[in-house]
């Protein structure tokens, strides 16, 4: 009997260490942004969209339900390398231009500056878009062994050019010989090469913050002609870039697969923010309004995670997730303990076995600053939104606009102060369709003291004039580093 017990008790100490052996395997990680994707322009949801690859991952993996981003591009991208909420750590205005003297704060160890503690090679390839005026704001001196890319926000998807001059660069130097080679291809390109340069005795990260779908409406004619039914010409493009970013998807899987990584991938994929309605045609469609606004169209981003560590797949995960849980939940992914005196909170748990989300509420956004005219206030509890005052630019909901007409949106004009509030229970009304202020001033009154409380650990928004000293001529014709 003692035997047998011993036996049994041996047997199970085996199987835990066994257990133990495999979740201490740590996963390659590759986290995809896609830039300015709207809820409702990937196949899995709107079946007019071409995109086989985006689908097929979501589909094998998980497609999470309620993954808020930022209502626009730095604050979002700062929050997933940092964890921190934007508002707390000063990037909570706006999007920085290239020309300012600012980066998202030093203060903070990024992302794949801790995943290297961990042993990971890391890698980065797009659009960084975090400020660049001294060398330490930029990739290579914030985690990344390889980048390539561009450092601003935007630009033309060609010729690699904003404001008169060449945003480009492979690692420190200026990266000449990809005019006319398309921002997509280029970038997948990259990711590619480093996938296949990789010794599998590390692990290996790879950030890919794509320029796609990004303005300016772009694409190789090939792709837009993948779409001959939108007559919409903007619409028509935008689709065929969208498609683009899903064949580059389609590429970074095989490369991993023709290396023998694929099994030990975690696939992250992201937008930054709801789609931009604004001259960019993309489509939230059924959510209300887009970028720039801190409804749900502008903050519930498209998003799934797929891999074999994932214990629970092939279903829509409902929990809440917040950009600033990526640091911690990928670190924890990749056997690290994650940093906790920041705003993050671990999701491994919750996303590989489908458990409740460690989360119940966050900060859409705090943002006082006044020029230009983005300053937003929303908070969410439990199943309850409220926003203060501007809610962003425009609103309404809008169906994919594949008509010659372009599409009217209804703009709100900027205004000051926290008020009118808004409620919405996001739960029972995802659609914000019905504003309850009136019915419930007491979840009024204590969502605004929670925001009140938040308010409090607001770091002004460092949002300092374009420096004179930044003009790229001083830098051989390319924006580079040096003016801060
Ligand atoms: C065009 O828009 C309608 C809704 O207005 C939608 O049902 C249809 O699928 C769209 N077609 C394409 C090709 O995007
Ligand atoms: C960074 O740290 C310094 C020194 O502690 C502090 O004064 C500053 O406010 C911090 N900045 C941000 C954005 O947190
Ligand atoms: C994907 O790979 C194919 C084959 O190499 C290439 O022709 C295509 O341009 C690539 N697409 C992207 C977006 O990188
Ligand atoms: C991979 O890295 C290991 C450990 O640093 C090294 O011993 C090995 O030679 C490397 N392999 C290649 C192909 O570079
Ligand atoms: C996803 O969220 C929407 C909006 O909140 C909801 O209507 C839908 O039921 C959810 N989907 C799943 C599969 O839970």
């Amino acid at each position: 009997m003692a035997f047998l017990n011993k036996a049994i008790f041996l047997l199970v100490v085996l199987s835990i260490l066994l257990v133990e052996a495999d979740s201490l395997k740590q996963p390659h990680i590759v986290f995809i942004v896609a830039d300015d994707l709207g809820w409702n322009d990937v196949g899995f949801r709107n079946p007019s969209m071409i995109t086989p690859n985006i689908d097929k991952l979501a589909r094998e993996g998980v497609i999470l339900n309620q993954s808020y981003v930022q209502p626009v591009c730095t604050p979002s991208r700062s929050a997933f390398m940092s964890s921190v909420f934007p508002f707390k750590s000063g990037i909570q205005h706006y999007v920085l231009e290239s020309g300012q003297p600012a980066c998202s704060s030093l203060n903070y160890t990024f992302l794949p500056q801790e995943l290297k503690k961990l042993g990971y090679s890391t890698h980065a390839a797009g659009k960084w878009h975090l400020g660049f005026c001294k060398w330490a704001c930029t990739p290579t001196f914030r985690g990344f062994d390889t980048f390539f890319g561009f450092y601003g926000g935007g630009e033309d998807h060609f010729t690699h050019y904003t404001g008169g001059y060449l945003d480009y660069r492979d690692q420190f130097l200026p990266a000449t010989e990809y005019k006319n080679v398309f921002s997509a291809m280029a970038h997948t390109e990259h990711a590619v090469r480093a996938i296949k340069n990789h010794n599998q005795s590390q692990p290996f990260f790879l950030y890919m913050p794509y320029q796609v779908v990004h303005a300016p409406v772009q694409v190789p004619k090939q792709y837009e002609d993948m779409y001959p039914n939108v007559l919409n010409e903007g619409r028509r493009k935008f689709c065929g870039m969208v498609s683009v970013l899903d064949e580059g998807v389609g590429n970074i899987t095989q490369a991993l697969k023709d290396a023998g990584m694929y099994d030990d991938t975690l696939i992250i994929f992201t937008a930054d923010n709801g789609g931009e309605l604004l001259g960019n045609f993309a489509n939230n469609w059924p959510l209300r309004a887009g970028k720039h606004t801190v409804y749900e169209g502008g903050t519930r981003g498209t998003a799934f995670v797929h891999g074999s560590m994932l214990q629970k797949t092939q279903y829509t995960y409902n929990g809440m997730i917040h950009a600033v849980d990526w640091m911690p939940t990928i670190i924890s992914a990749a056997g690290g303990t994650p940093i906790t005196d920041r705003d993050g909170m671990d999701q491994w748990d919750s996303l590989q076995s489908g458990s409740p989300s460690k989360r119940s509420e966050f900060v859409y956004n705090l943002d006082d600053f006044p020029e230009p005219l983005e300053g937003h206030a929303a908070i969410r509890m439990g199943d309850m939104k409220l926003i203060e005052g501007y809610p962003g630019r425009y609103d309404g909901w809008y169906l994919p606009n594949n008509k010659t007409k372009t599409q009217k949106l209804h703009m709100i004009p900027y205004f000051t102060g926290d008020s009118p509030v808004q409620l919405y229970n996001v739960i029972d009304d995802p659609l914000e369709k019905n504003e309850i202020s009136a019915q419930y001033p007491e979840v009024v009154a204590k969502l605004q003291a929670r925001l009140a409380e938040y308010r409090k650990q607001m770091v002004p928004a460092d949002f300092p004039p374009v420096s004179p000293l930044s003009n790229p001529k001083y830098y051989g014709d390319v924006w580079s580093p040096g003016f801060c």
